[in-house]
């Protein structure tokens, strides 16, 4: 982290402030203290090859090397890669350079309908959709213009269905398979507006959400294996991390939408607080490779996260605007992207802060995080509509009407 971020200060004993990409810093660091396990949370270490470093002054990591974080980094590799291992949930695309403009826009003529995104990493804001982002086939030819000045781009169908996460955690060998997660990309309550990190999210109890059945999380399970098991063959790495499958569910059946090399920003809110098993339990075996013998438990129960965001997030958003934060009940709060001086809180510009309800339904659980937004105070937004009946009916009238 570059900033003091109150949340984490406040779990550690020790703690470098400092770019999380200057690898010799970190690790020097880590060295230092006499680090037994690594955890690497974000993709950007991941991608200039943290846990590669790290491994290399003997210090265990989790984390995919570089090589296998490339399922993250470099979507035009994984779409390669799905297609060359026949991996399931594959969507029609093409891969297109500064060089291929024309065939980028014959692609987008064929398809008809699409998704444009840039090869590399963007903090998840990068992709833009027709009929969301892009109101028809010109304004889909001039992103992948714009975007093929600096990156390679990827062209895809424009998969119609319900979003769904699931994360699991990796020893290279074995997976351990969370519940399933629902986020929400959109800025504005009813799903409308510019793209974000992530609004909220929320799971149901039990491993499925409401709109789902069971062969939807046992086709995500066999893809992301077989993706830990390929990685291995062809890049000679084993994935030790987490991964983080992001599927969506269409009348074509299961597709991938992207995978990335660690936990979901806010999905992770939603399960790791009901993990049962010793998370230390978790991460030595991964270290071990023996995850297989670790029984990972999620308790049964419903979780709803909301952020509230600097107002004007994301296009505008407020900075170093001090927050304060009140009673929050029996929701979870977890501090994102705001930073702490003299014993105040202040807004970045990204996702200030995030509140977790836990209960026995959505609804209740809903309710708990929504009483607690309501106690951090300053110039904040959130989406209140995020886990309530109406939206979540409308992702079950959605499948339900897809499934037929
Ligand atoms: N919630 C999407 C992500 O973490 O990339």
């Amino acid at each position: 982290m570059s900033k003091k971020n109150p949340g984490i200060a406040n779990l550690c004993n020790d703690l470098l402030i400092n770019s999380e990409v200057e690898i010799e810093i970190i690790v020097q660091y880590a060295t230092r203290i006499g680090i037994d396990i690594a955890i690497i949370g974000p993709e950007a270490p991941l991608a200039v090859g943290l846990a590669d470093a790290l491994e290399n002054a003997g210090i265990p990591a989790i984390g995919p090397k570089r090589l296998a974080a490339k399922l993250e980094f470099d979507k035009a590799w994984t779409r390669k890669f799905m297609e060359r291992n026949n991996i399931s949930g594959l969507p029609a695309f093409g891969i297109f350079n500064k060089q291929e403009e024309n065939e980028a826009h014959q692609y987008i003529e064929e398809l008809g309908d699409v998704a444009v995104k840039p090869a590399g990493l963007t903090g998840g804001k990068g992709v833009k959709v027709m009929g969301d982002q892009l109101p028809d086939k010109d304004a889909a030819k001039a992103y992948a213009s714009e975007l093929l000045k600096s990156d390679v781009i990827v062209i895809e169908e424009n998969l119609k269905g319900e979003e769904v996460t699931i994360q699991a955690f990796v020893d290279g060998k074995h997976l351990a398979f969370a519940p399933s997660v629902q986020d929400h990309k959109r800025a504005y309550e009813g799903d409308l507006g510019p793209n974000t990190g992530g609004m909220g999210s929320y799971n149901d109890a039990g491993y499925l959400l409401p709109f789902m059945i069971e062969s939807d999380y046992t086709q995500a399970k066999e893809i992301m294996e077989q993706v830990v098991r390929k990685i291995k063959e062809e890049t000679m790495e084993e994935y030790r991390g987490i991964l983080y499958g992001q599927f969506i569910l269409t009348t074509g059946g299961i597709k991938v939408i992207e995978f990335n090399a660690r936990f979901g920003d806010p999905e992770v809110m939603n399960i790791l607080p009901l993990l049962e098993t010793d998370i230390i339990d978790i991460i030595e075996a991964m270290t071990t490779q023996t995850l297989d013998t670790v029984d990972v438990r999620f308790s049964s129960k419903a979780t709803v996260c909301k952020y509230c965001v600097p107002a004007g997030y994301p296009e505008d958003p407020v900075k170093d605007a001090p927050i304060e934060v009140g009673d929050m009940g029996d929701a979870i709060l977890f501090y994102s992207s705001v930073y702490e001086k003299e014993g105040v809180v202040y807004t970045t510009g990204s996702r200030a802060a995030a509140v977790v309800g836990i209960a026995d339904s959505i609804q209740e659980a809903e309710k708990i995080a929504q009483a607690a937004l309501t106690n951090i105070k300053g110039p904040l937004e959130c989406r209140q509509d995020i886990g309530k009946q109406l939206l979540i009916q409308k992702r079950i009238d959605h499948m339900q009407s897809l499934r037929g």
